[in-house]
């Protein structure tokens, strides 16, 4: 028990200071006031890189310890009902430290966190095309090319539910060759050079475009069963063609990006000649892009286009890599290359 008493207080210290340091005004409280005075909440945050664009100095996270008290009570109520609530809410000693903003609203995001969000490299080059020369090129080149002629006709300009739906298969890509670098590191006992993180981290960005398009736009319950089906079909061949040829893969995934950032130009041809209202962006992409709050869809649809543009470069350089006969851990991973 005092040994259990002289770690928290240790730990109380470490956390204040450490929280203190917690960067870009990002401020971790305890979860509530009166919580507060039941529960010792013990923050234990990790400084934040901030990706302003290009190479993040370094990815952060905040974790906590919570510790239950037994000696008080709040607003009168009795101990033993107190915690009977607290044990039922964190019989793990999991609970989430309150987050604010700069601002000091709370942060209303379990699905990132505010060193998860980054502000997107705009500038970047959204006309690079890789030239497709030898055979599996060309193969990948036309493949993407054929697959956009059934989604043409599916969708012709309604952008928005294109979007939507196209990103549901664009955030396979990712995982699949994540996974699959996760578990050659264990088969291999050997470092992957921070490719998992990097494809992963590209999953999780395309999923959050998705978490943004279906605030816009509601899948009708055809188009959840396409997805059921294309998903099936996707992953598993995805999964296969990676397996097989790695450099393949990359090259269909890079393809795919440089459609993804023709389709988002029209996308934002249509925005601004009025054919599609330009409303007010979805909260969740204001926090994410850390957009200004009177951001509009035109402000989120840039965003996500310079993101594609990112996953096109880093896969066709992980394809590049594969075809110079090294292994993509001897290559820079592209970690928070956004
Ligand atoms: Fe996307
Ligand atoms: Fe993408």
């Amino acid at each position: 028990m005092y040994r259990h008493v002289a770690r928290s207080v240790i730990r109380g210290l470490l956390v204040n200071g450490s929280a203190r340091q917690a960067g870009a005004g990002i401020r971790l409280l305890p979860a509530s006031t009166a919580a507060a005075r039941t529960t010792d909440h013990l923050l234990l945050a990790r400084p934040f890189g901030r990706m302003d664009g290009g190479f993040p100095s370094s990815l952060g996270a905040a974790s906590y310890l919570r510790m239950l008290s037994s000696s008080s009570s709040s607003e009168g109520k009795p101990v033993a009902e107190e915690e009977k609530k607290a044990v039922a809410s964190s019989y793990w000693g999991i609970s989430r430290p309150k987050v604010t903003r700069e601002d000091g609203t709370d942060w209303p995001w379990n699905c990132f966190m505010p060193w998860e969000s980054y502000r997107t490299d705009t500038s970047i080059d959204l006309t690079k095309h890789h030239v497709p020369k030898t055979f599996l090129d060309k193969f990948a080149y036309w493949t993407v090319k054929i697959l956009r002629i059934p989604t043409d006709i599916f969708f012709q300009r309604r952008y928005g539910c294109r979007a939507m739906m196209l990103e549901t298969v664009a955030a396979v890509p990712g995982m699949v060759g994540g996974m699959l670098l996760h578990l050659r590191s264990l088969r291999k006992f050997e470092q992957t050079g921070g490719w998992v993180k990097a494809l992963l981290e590209e999953a999780e960005n395309e999923r959050m475009h998705l978490m943004t398009m279906v605030e816009l736009v509601q899948p009708k319950w055809y188009e959840r069963m396409l997805v059921l089906i294309v998903q099936g079909l996707f992953f598993n061949a995805y999964f296969v063609i990676y397996l097989v040829s790695p450099k393949l893969a990359h090259r269909v995934t890079g393809y795919l990006e440089e459609e993804a950032i023709h389709s988002y130009t029209e996308y934002l041809k249509d925005i601004r000649s009025g054919k599609i209202e330009n409303v007010k962006a979805p909260a969740i992409a204001i926090d994410y892009w850390r957009l200004p709050k009177e951001a509009t869809l035109e402000d989120v649809i840039t965003v996500i286009r310079a993101d594609e543009a990112h996953h096109r470069d880093v896969n066709h350089f992980a394809s590049d890599v594969h075809y110079q006969g090294k292994k993509l851990k001897e290559a820079p991973a592209p970690i928070g290359y956004h």
